[in-house]
């Protein structure tokens, strides 16, 4: 057996289509194999708005971070599910507003391990770190945060794309409840997820394909279950919303993805 210990690049698959380099590649992103753009062309095949739902999602985190950062003061981040760097990441928007923001990104895949240090380009006065970690482990995400936020004082908890890759909706809750038990009055839970809802029903065929063809294996929620992930906090206006209408002009096409901002009292 080969006594090196397996590096980022060792992990990476190029025969199977993952999230991340497909979330990339809807996104105009470069960092991603023939066979990511085979399904990612696929899915937007038989749900042709996939391209504008990423591309909307990143929108609303821009304009949450701005909102969190400038309007509400927060400036520790937590970004779960954070995928490949991209323009305008959290740490960027974050910091722009407040320098001296700090800012802790967790993923999965390997190929964001590997360009993570695109990510780590951090403020001089704040800080930004990366961990290789899975959302189905809360404790182990907050231990590694722990010495770059202060879980004493209020933090922004971001999962945006990524607890419909928790596919059980019990263990979905259970992993937000650990993590918002972890962080003070005053931080904030920012969710977006996908939706067979707000005209997402013909996303069900491009679901089952991905689930076929590709990693990792993902689910809609309804906006009942997308709520029950909120319990005990204070939703911000305007609410549950399509992630592209959460704070811009009414007439802003809806998107198949919920997006909500929620503050524990
Ligand atoms: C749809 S992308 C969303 C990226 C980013 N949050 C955004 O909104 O643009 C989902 C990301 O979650 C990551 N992911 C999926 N399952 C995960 C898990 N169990 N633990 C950690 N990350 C996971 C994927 O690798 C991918 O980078």
């Amino acid at each position: 057996m080969d006594p090196r210990p397996q590096t980022a690049s060792d992990r990476i698959r190029s025969d199977v289509a993952h999230n991340a380099r497909v979330w990339n590649y809807w996104l105009g992103g470069k960092d991603n194999y023939p066979v990511d753009r085979a399904v990612g062309d696929q899915v937007t095949g038989m749900y042709p708005s996939i391209g504008e739902v990423a591309r909307a999602d990143r929108a609303f985190l821009g304009r949450v971070v701005r909102h969190l950062a400038g309007d509400v003061g927060v400036d520790q981040f937590l970004d779960i599910g954070t995928g490949l760097p991209t323009v305008n990441n959290t740490h960027e928007i974050a910091q722009h507003t407040a320098p001296h923001a700090r800012i802790v990104y967790v993923d999965n895949d390997p190929i964001v391990l590997a360009h993570a240090r695109a990510l780590l380009t951090s403020s001089l006065e704040g800080a930004t770190e990366y961990v290789d970690a899975d959302a189905r482990r809360p404790d182990q995400i907050l231990r590694a945060a722990e010495p770059t936020l202060d879980l004493g004082r209020p933090v922004a908890v971001m999962m945006l794309g990524i607890l419909n890759f928790v596919l059980d909706t019990d263990e979905a809750r259970s992993v937000v409840r650990t993590l918002m038990a972890a962080v003070p009055s005053g931080s904030h839970l920012v969710l977006t997820h996908p939706t067979l809802e707000l005209g997402g029903e013909g996303n069900a065929a491009a679901m089952r394909f991905w689930n076929e063809n590709a990693t990792p294996p993902i689910t809609a929620r309804s906006r009942e279950e997308f709520a029950s992930f909120l319990d005990g906090l204070e939703i911000l206006e305007p609410g549950i919303v399509s992630c592209s209408r959460w704070r811009t002009n009414e007439r802003e096409p809806a998107v198949a993805q919920f997006g909500v901002v929620a503050r524990k009292p």
